[in-house]
């Protein structure tokens, strides 16, 4: 068996449930977890609050190096408008750029890290020793999206849900700068038809099989 630090990358799109399988990998083999959609949802809450034009580039990068004034518990950070101003931003390479290093640094630690996001298996640590790629049709994702709304007492249809995810699907995967894709080497776990509790298990056991074959 390698001795080398365990990373996990774990990607997927919005609501496959791959920030909550994220923290149950890190809690399970006790590692440091990071959300890179934060950084990205950081970068347009900065924009939106004090001013810029998310269609501007260069006004992004700026946002992008601003990003420490955002209280990462910050509420309005998990917003429907931020999170879809983030999947904009994102698609610039400059601004893609900016948080790299960041990234990379946390992947990068001698004791290993868990990540996610949309890039990090292909991107950001592609030496990554179990890769994850987690999915569930777009139905099943925009309905948990939709009760997770209600429960906050948010008021949506779900017919507007299932629309924002489908566009913001495309969006992440057609752009030209490090799209939503699956590395090669990552094993997809489809979550449409199961539990929290049995995604989990199953994440698990996929990262323990490649710790076993590397
Ligand atoms: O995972 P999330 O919904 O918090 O991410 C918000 C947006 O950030 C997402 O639509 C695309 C972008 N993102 C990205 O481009 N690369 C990442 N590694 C993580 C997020």
């Amino acid at each position: 068996q390698s001795s080398a630090p365990l990373v996990i990358a774990v990607d997927g799109p919005a609501a496959s449930g791959k920030g909550t399988i994220a923290k149950a990998l890190a809690r399970h083999f006790d590692l440091p977890h990071m959300d890179t959609g934060l950084l990205y949802r950081s970068v347009a809450l900065s924009l939106w609050r004090f001013g810029g034009d998310a269609g501007n580039p260069f006004e992004a990068v700026r946002a992008a190096g601003e990003i420490d004034k955002i209280d990462p518990d910050d509420e309005e950070l998990r917003s429907e408008t931020v999170g879809e101003l983030a999947s904009r931003v994102s698609a610039y390479p400059a601004v893609r750029k900016a948080l790299f290093e960041r990234q990379r640094a946390f992947a990068a630690q001698d004791g290993g890290a868990v990540l996610d996001g949309r890039d990090i298996g292909t991107v950001i640590a592609p030496e990554a020793r179990a890769k994850l790629f987690v999915t569930a049709s777009p139905d099943v994702r925009a309905m948990r999206r939709f009760k997770e709304l209600g429960a906050r007492g948010v008021e949506v249809h779900y017919e507007e849900v299932l629309a924002d995810i489908v566009a913001r699907d495309a969006r992440d995967a057609d752009r030209a700068a490090a799209p939503l894709l699956k590395a090669e080497d990552a094993d997809l776990l489809d979550t449409s038809d199961l539990s929290i509790e049995r995604a989990v298990q199953r994440a698990i056991a996929l990262v323990e099989a490649r710790l076993q074959a590397s």
